[in-house]
């Protein structure tokens, strides 16, 4: 493995050089250590190894060169000291609440949470003594006023979806560390090139590599990252006992779209602010929600604290669900589904898909009505995008 990198390198740079991989036989492209288990030259030798006596590997459940590349990797682009890999996103959020709170503890979070976030505290914390309570995004006020006694964590999603309403992290922080808890923030919409919560005062980043760091919709993962102790010993030590690890594969193809997130996020961005400005103009939307518009509320916040506006919008078309399907089913290019992170655009109604098993009364809570359509922005030429939405759209 070679060690050298610069921590103060740029995030592009990082993406391409940091923790490099280098076996013995000088492969330039990372090679895949597929193996699950290491041989010992001798007993002593496998005795050192499981007393930590010596470094090496013994066990792919707890470490493997290459999923220690994409982990290493990841860590320096967001600024931490440890990063521990996890099958999914969602194990990554579970393994983080296993290591932190402990039965009695309070997770105050925001509302607009991933679905199976809310269902993984509400449906399954909750069994084991750990109680949730859930408060407005951007109301600094309600989140201070949540807090109880025994309140272990405050977690946030920034963006949220669909409507891609911001945390104040650094506010968050504040708040939480004044209290003797924890904030962690989900950075999956933006990734450490657009956003880097650590360096906000944020204690854990979590993410599902399944989005942009892959890139391409071909592999779940996810990763925790932090500092030495929390991540780097905590949960590494629930991770290696309870094994939701990531396969080495696919930490490879995580390792190699790290290298390509950099441009890959700019031309997402740019891609989603030439729609989110011409969806503004079309007399058949009534209102557009992405955080580059000068009008929408936290647009200051984004650009003190974002370095890119992301490729999430959502937009309110003039009518109801049917006028809202009608621009989803008109479409060719756009890819109806709920993913996002992927090259290709991809168009979905929240109030019928991501947000249909919720009630209607939270639903209208949240502002999700039948009106609203989510686009998740790809790569394709913007010309395309724009006409293939217009035809939905001109009915
Ligand atoms: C914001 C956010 N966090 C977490 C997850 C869960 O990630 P995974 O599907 O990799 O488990 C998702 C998945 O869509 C997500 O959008």
């Amino acid at each position: 493995m070679k060690e050298f990198f610069d921590p103060d390198w740029g995030p592009a740079t990082l993406g391409v050089r940091a923790a490099e991989p280098r076996g013995e036989n000088g492969e330039h492209s990372a090679a895949i250590s597929l193996t699950s288990s290491y041989v010992f030259r001798n007993a002593a030798e496998a005795a050192a190894r499981f007393s930590g006596a010596q470094d090496g590997y013994i066990y792919s459940r707890f470490s493997n060169p290459t999923v220690e590349a994409f982990e290493r990797r990841l860590a320096a682009m967001e600024g931490g000291a440890s990063c521990v890999a996890t099958a999914s996103g969602m194990a990554a959020v579970l393994s983080l609440c296993l290591t932190v709170l402990k039965a009695g503890d309070h997770i105050l979070s925001s509302r607009g949470l991933f679905g199976s976030t809310i269902n993984l505290f509400n449906n399954y914390l909750t069994k084991f003594g750990i109680s949730v309570s859930y408060v407005d995004q951007t109301d600094l006020a309600a989140w201070e006023a949540g807090l109880r006694p025994n309140t272990r964590l405050l977690f946030a999603e920034t963006p949220t979806n669909p409507l891609v309403e911001l945390a104040d992290i650094a506010a968050l922080a504040d708040i939480a560390h004044r209290h003797g808890a924890l904030l962690a923030v989900d950075n999956c919409f933006l990734t450490p090139v657009l956003q880097q919560p650590l360096k906000l005062g944020a204690d854990f980043v979590v993410h599902s590599a399944t989005k942009y760091i892959d890139g391409q919709g071909r592999c779940v993962g996810g990763a925790i990252v932090g500092d030495a102790q929390r991540v780097g010993k905590d949960v590494f030590g629930f991770m290696r006992t309870a094994g939701p690890c990531l396969s080495p594969f696919n930490a490879w193809v995580f390792l190699k779209g790290l290298e390509t997130l950099s441009v890959r996020m700019k031309a997402h961005c740019a891609n989603a602010q030439g729609l989110a400005e011409w969806l503004s103009e079309q007399v058949a939307v009534r209102r557009v929600h992405y955080p580059g518009l000068r009008e929408h509320p936290q647009h200051a916040l984004a650009q003190r604290q974002q370095a890119g506006f992301g490729a999430v919008l959502a937009f309110e078309v003039e009518g109801g669900r049917e006028e809202a399907w009608r621009v989803i089913d008109a479409t060719r290019l756009l890819s109806i589904t709920a993913n996002l992170g992927d090259a290709r655009s991809t168009i979905t109604h929240p109030a019928t898909t991501t947000h249909g098993r919720i009630s209607a009364e939270a639903r209208a809570q949240a502002g999700i009505g039948e009106n609203l359509l989510r686009i998740a922005v790809g790569l394709e030429d913007l010309k395309d995008l724009q006409a293939d939405l217009a035809r939905g759209l001109s009915g």
